[in-house]
Formats: C-alpha cells, structure tokens, sequence
C-alpha cells in the first residue's frame, strides 16, 4: 500500500519555469493592483482591463516548460499516492506527467460562461486569448476561469478532506499569505510529517514541528525525495 504524499504548492513552484510570483521582488502585485485584475469588483469595473491581464499569463504560460521540480513531484507516483493540491492556475504540474493535481484557484487555460459556471471550456495554445465580444455555443460572454479575491473557494472541500488523508505532506513556493489555502495546514493529521521547500524563511504556523528545505522548488525536490526514499522499507 502506498502512503499518501499530499503536496500544496504555490507560484514560486512555476518560478524556475519564468512564471512571476506574486509578492516576490518584481512579482505581479508589483505590476498590477490585485484589486483590479484579480477580483470580482476589478472585473465588475473594467473586464477587458482583466481579461488582457489574464491573456498576457496565457501567452507567457504556453511559452513555459514544467522545471525539474514539477518533473521529480511526477516521478515520486512511482513510490506514493502522490496528490497535488496547488494555489497555481498554470497547468506545469499536468504537463510534467503528475495524475492527481486540484486547483484551489481556477485553471488559466480554461474560461466559463459568465452566466452558468458549469459550461467551462478549454483553450487551446492556438487559441488562447479571449475578448468581451467571444460567445460560447448558448451564446453567453465568457470569463476567465479563475477563484478572484472576494469569490468563493469551491475545491476547498475536496482540499480538506486530501488533506487529512496524507502520510506526508509537502509544501513548495508559497508564502502562506492566501487562506483559505493556507489554513489547510491545520488539517495535517497530529504526526504527519511536513516538510516545507522554500529559498526564503516562510512564516508558518509556530506550533508545527515542520521540516524546512531552503531551496528552490528543483534542488528542494531533489534534497525530498533523496529523504523520502531513504525512509521507504526495503523491496
Ligand atoms: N522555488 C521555490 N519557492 C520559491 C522560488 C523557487 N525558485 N522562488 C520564490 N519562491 C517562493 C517565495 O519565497 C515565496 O515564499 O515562492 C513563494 C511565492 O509566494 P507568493 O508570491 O505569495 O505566491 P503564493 O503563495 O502562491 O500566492 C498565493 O495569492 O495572489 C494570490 O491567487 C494568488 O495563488 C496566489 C495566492
């Protein structure tokens, strides 16, 4: 039986595939107002300001290859039940192979009906910008598939309950600044062991017995991994 590997991830997995963080120097909230291309008032307020910011991440995105983080979480499906709860919309973690990936905060390739958030479609790399004259079949506008500051969580039950089925879980290239992203450390069942992947200190709650990795998201997975299948009972 394979243990549980639950991992959450944030941006600063995708940095060493070119994608900006968030609160990182130069990241995007250094460029953009959050509350004007990433919650539901900027949307109400100027959409074409929001869906040109969410097609430029697109452009970006498809120019993007999983780094040897995303390819090494992959590899370790040989060894657990690797499931993958990430704050990322992008779609590296798929790309680099991994099965079970959830996305607490939408999905950049894919957009919606403005009107009925079960008619969700995929973009293509071909086709991947949008504008406020685009129609699906029902002839509805459509928006970015994305959760925006001041939207419902929706997958934050699902979350949960992976979370509290894990062995071992993992943290990479977040800063635990987002809830409720953040809080589903507190549904790591007493005793699990957590590890965190980050090159810089990150602010995690004080009363966990957490196991820091400082490095980036390609040399933490490696150095995890290396311990991981250290710890494996013999064939
Ligand atoms: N490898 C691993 N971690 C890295 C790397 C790297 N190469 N480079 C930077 N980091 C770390 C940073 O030190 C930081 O702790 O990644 C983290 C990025 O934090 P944020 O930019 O705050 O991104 P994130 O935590 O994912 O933001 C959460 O906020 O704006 C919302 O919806 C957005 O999902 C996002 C959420």
């Amino acid at each position: 039986m394979k243990k549980n590997l639950v991992v959450l991830t944030g941006a600063g997995m995708s940095a060493e595939s070119g994608i900006s963080t968030f609160r990182d120097s130069g990241g995007l909230w250094e460029r953009y107002r959050v509350e004007d291309v990433a919650s539901i008032e900027g949307w109400m307020r100027n959409p074409e300001l929001v869906q040109n910011f969410y097609n430029t991440r697109r452009k970006e995105l498809i120019k993007a290859q999983p780094n040897a983080g995303h390819t090494q979480l992959a590899a370790l499906e040989k060894e657990f039940d690797v499931h993958i709860i990430t704050q990322n919309v992008d779609n590296l973690h798929e790309r680099a192979g991994s099965t079970s990936v959830l996305h607490l905060h939408g999905e950049l390739m894919k957009v919606r009906s403005v009107y009925n958030d079960k008619h969700i479609y995929e973009l293509s790399p071909e086709h991947c910008e949008i504008s406020m004259d685009d129609r699906d079949k029902y002839g509805d506008p459509l928006r970015p598939h994305i959760v925006w500051f001041g939207e419902a969580v929706p997958m934050i039950g699902p979350a949960i309950e992976i979370t509290e089925s894990a062995d071992i879980f993992v943290v990479i290239g977040t800063s635990l600044n987002v809830y409720p992203a953040a809080g589903l450390l507190q549904y790591v069942k007493h005793g699990v062991p957590i590890y965190l992947i980050d090159p810089k200190p990150v602010n995690a709650p004080q009363n966990m017995a957490i196991h820091f990795i400082r490095k980036g998201a390609s040399e933490g997975v490696a150095e995890l991994t290396q311990i991981l299948t250290s710890q494996q009972p013999p064939k």
